[in-house]
């Protein structure tokens, strides 16, 4: 594999989840050291197993991204065993799955919503907070937002979630119209239906299956490389065309 991140820094949040762990491997094979960063031990252990495991470098890191005073500390802590931190994965969140409820807006409470907007949207911000200056500083950054086709579609029974989602899709935009002028990168991606490790048949989309995380994962791999240097502040939709609308004819014609 190219080696298109070697001598970088990358930190992950949600390092340990379907997603995460493929973002973290991938970075990993291509030459990052990564600061696998998760609400769990066992989930930040899990990620940073597995690259080592590659032979690649790895650093697990406790936090929960909801608590600035946490995230701090995992910056702290990336910076100090690493230096600096040129990438920055904000792949933390979700909803239905982490709060086991799928239910009508009139039913939601407070308390959840509130939840789903720390978890998604304030726990971005904060991690950007966190590491933002050091990349001002070094003039160099990759910020990697993971936003989900909620955003631009809305989810049904989710409307907390997709607001969101919706909200780090406009942080993408402004933060990277701020921070151009320091070589700073700020993109956006929205994946549609993501399955565990393999694809699934999916009705959904116009490939007929669900994506895989290791697609996800070659995606942020090009955002946090130099290849990608043109894109700032961009929604990368990466959802087998699910955005595009319904399917009304059967896929096989012959
Ligand atoms: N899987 C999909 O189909 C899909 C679709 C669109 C968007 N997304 C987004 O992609 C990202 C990853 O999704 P996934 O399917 O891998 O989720 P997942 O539930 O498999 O993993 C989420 C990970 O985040 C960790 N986490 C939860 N709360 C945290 C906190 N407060 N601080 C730090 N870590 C925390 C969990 O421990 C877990 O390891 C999420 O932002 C999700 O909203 C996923």
């Amino acid at each position: 594999m190219e080696m298109r991140l070697k001598g970088k820094t990358a930190v992950v949040t949600g390092a340990g989840g379907r997603i995460g762990i493929a973002i973290c491997s991938r970075l990993a094979a291509e030459g990052a050291a990564v600061v696998c960063a998760d609400l769990t031990r066992e989930n930040a252990e899990k990620a940073a197993e597995t690259i080592r495991s590659a032979g690649g470098c790895a650093l697990p890191c406790r936090v929960d991204v909801t608590r600035s005073d946490e995230v701090r500390l995992m910056a702290e802590t990336a910076l100090g065993n690493f230096g600096s931190v040129e990438i920055l994965v904000n792949n933390a969140g979700g909803s239905a799955g982490l709060f086991r409820r799928l239910s009508r807006f009139e039913n939601t409470t407070e308390e959840i919503w509130r939840r789903v907007i720390d978890l998604n949207l304030n726990g971005t911000l904060s991690c950007i907070h966190a590491l933002l200056g050091q990349m001002i500083e070094h003039q160099y950054g990759k910020i990697i937002n993971m936003s989900s086709v909620a955003a631009e579609k809305g989810i049904l029974d989710r409307v907390d979630y997709s607001a969101a989602k919706g909200g780090i899709l406009s942080l993408t935009r402004a933060l990277a119209l701020e921070v151009g002028q320091y070589n700073i990168n700020v993109n956006c991606i929205s994946p549609g239906m993501i399955a565990g490790a393999a694809a699934i048949p999916h009705q959904g989309t116009w490939l007929g299956r669900s994506g895989e995380p290791r697609e996800v994962a070659a995606l942020v791999a090009f955002l946090a490389s130099d290849d990608s240097g043109f894109i700032t502040g961009d929604n990368h939709t990466i959802d087998g065309g699910r955005v595009l609308g319904v399917r009304f004819h059967p896929r096989k014609e012959k």
